[in-house]
This record gives structure tokens, C-alpha cells and sequence, in this order.
């Protein structure tokens, strides 16, 4: 049986990830483009489909259309330019705290979506408060910190099949952009910035550099 990605591709020769070869990291957006409500829609969507540990998203994402905000989050990124260039612009906040509310939650959605007796989710829910209850302060705000990123990844691969910019961004002061989103009192933290829009190829030195990356060979190996 064919593996069912190719149901998305008339043969194997199309699968030449075009997209993920025209995508790069933006460092200059072309603030007169807009991209539409639609396409914003779709990388929302991206992103809540996207899988984490347990299903649990142990993140919220704030979409920062303020311009007041989006110049203090531009002098909190080092005054990086994609923030007040690009159309749309998300901070990524990982949850600090998995609480008790937040495990129910999960358990009461997974049981209304699937319609399945709370009961039955029992051990599910015993598992997920026992993996938490293990993780120290630390290892906590990490292990959901590293959930945004797959969703950060997804978001990025979306964009590139539309045609989309988007910037990857770790540069910022977490301090600054926490305070600034008063993320600690709702036990989030920042953990990355995703910038969407449309290249300023004029003004953008990246735009037509080649790729550097290594090489399959050095990056795989067989065992
Ligand atoms: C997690 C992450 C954080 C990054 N932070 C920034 C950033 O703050 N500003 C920026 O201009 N580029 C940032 N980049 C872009 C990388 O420098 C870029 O992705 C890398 O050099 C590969 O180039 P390409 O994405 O253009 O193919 C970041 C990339 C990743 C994946």
C-alpha cells in the first residue's frame, strides 16, 4: 500500500519540497503587503493541529496586532524589524505549571470529542499527573517549551506551501516580553516568536542567498 502522503502528490517526482527550498528565514517584510484573513485562519489552524506530548499544548500563542506592543516586543527582540514589518506576528508562551484545572481539561475535551465516559480516561489521567508530578521546575518548563517548537516548525512548513514568509525568532530578552504580556502571572513564559508576511526581496540581503546546510551524508548516519 502507498503511504498516504502520495494521496497529496500526483507521483513521487513531485515531491521535490519545493516550498521548503524557497522558504528562508526573513530578516526584511514588506509591511504594504497583507496577507489575507483566510491565510492567517490557516496558520492558526496549523498550529492547534499540530501533536504535542500527551495532546496536552502546554502553551498559548498571543497575536500581537497592537502597535503600541508591537513596538515595545520590537525593541524586546533587539529591535529586530520583522516585528513591526510583518502582518502577523506570535509569541509563543509555554506554561510554566501543568495544574490540576489544566489536566481536567484535557480529560474532559478528549472525552467530549470522542465520547468516551470521564471513567475510561482514568488512567490516562493518572499517567499525565504522574509524568508531570516526575518533571522538576525545570525539566517542566522545558519539556513544554519544546512543544511550541513542533508547532513553530508545522506553522513555518504551512506558510512555505502557501507562499508565505516567515521568520523563526529566539532572539528576544524573555524578561522584556514576559512583563510586557504579563505572561509570569499567568504562569506562561516566552518561549519563541513567529513573524508572517510577505519578503522585501528590494531590501533583504538574505532573500537570494543558496541554502547553507549540511550535506545528507554528514547529517545521517546508518546503524
Ligand atoms: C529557533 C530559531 C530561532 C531563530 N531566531 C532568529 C532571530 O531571532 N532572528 C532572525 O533573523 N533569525 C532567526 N532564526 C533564523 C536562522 O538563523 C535561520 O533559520 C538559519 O540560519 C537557517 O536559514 P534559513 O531559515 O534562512 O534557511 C532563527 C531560527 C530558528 C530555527
Amino acid at each position: 500500500m502507498q503511504p498516504q502522503l502520495l494521496l497529496f502528490y500526483q507521483s513521487t517526482e513531485d515531491m521535490d519540497l519545493e516550498h521548503l527550498k524557497w522558504r528562508y528565514a526573513v530578516k526584511r517584510y514588506d509591511s504594504t503587503e497583507k496577507i489575507s484573513e483566510e491565510q492567517k485562519q490557516y496558520v492558526r489552524e496549523s498550529i492547534r493541529l499540530t501533536p504535542t506530548s500527551l495532546g496536552l499544548q502546554p502553551f498559548k500563542v498571543f497575536e500581537i496586532n497592537t502597535s503600541e506592543i508591537k513596538s515595545k516586543l520590537k525593541e524586546a527582540c533587539f529591535n529586530q524589524l520583522q516585528i513591526i514589518e510583518a502582518d502577523m506576528v506570535l509569541v509563543f508562551a509555554s506554561y510554566t505549571k501543568i495544574s490540576e484545572d489544566h489536566i481536567n481539561f484535557h480529560i474532559q475535551n478528549t472525552a467530549n470529542i470522542r465520547n468516551q465516559a470521564i471513567s475510561s480516561l482514568e488512567p490516562f489521567k493518572k499517567g499525565i499527573q504522574s509524568f508531570v508530578s516526575k518533571l522538576s521546575e525545570d525539566a517542566l518548563k522545558n519539556w513544554s517549551s519544546k512543544q511550541t517548537y513542533i508547532a513553530l516548525g508545522i506553522a513555518m512548513s504551512e506558510c512555505a506551501r502557501m507562499g508565505i514568509d516567515s521568520t523563526p525568532m529566539e532572539g528576544f530578552n524573555q524578561d522584556q516580553v514576559n512583563n510586557l504580556l504579563d505572561l509570569n502571572e499567568k504562569d506562561l513564559e516566552t518561549s519563541v516568536i513567529l513573524a508572517v508576511g510577505r519578503r522585501n526581496e528590494q531590501e533583504d540581503f538574505l532573500a537570494r542567498q543558496p541554502k547553507v546546510r549540511k550535506s545528507l551524508d554528514q547529517l545521517f548516519e546508518e546503524v
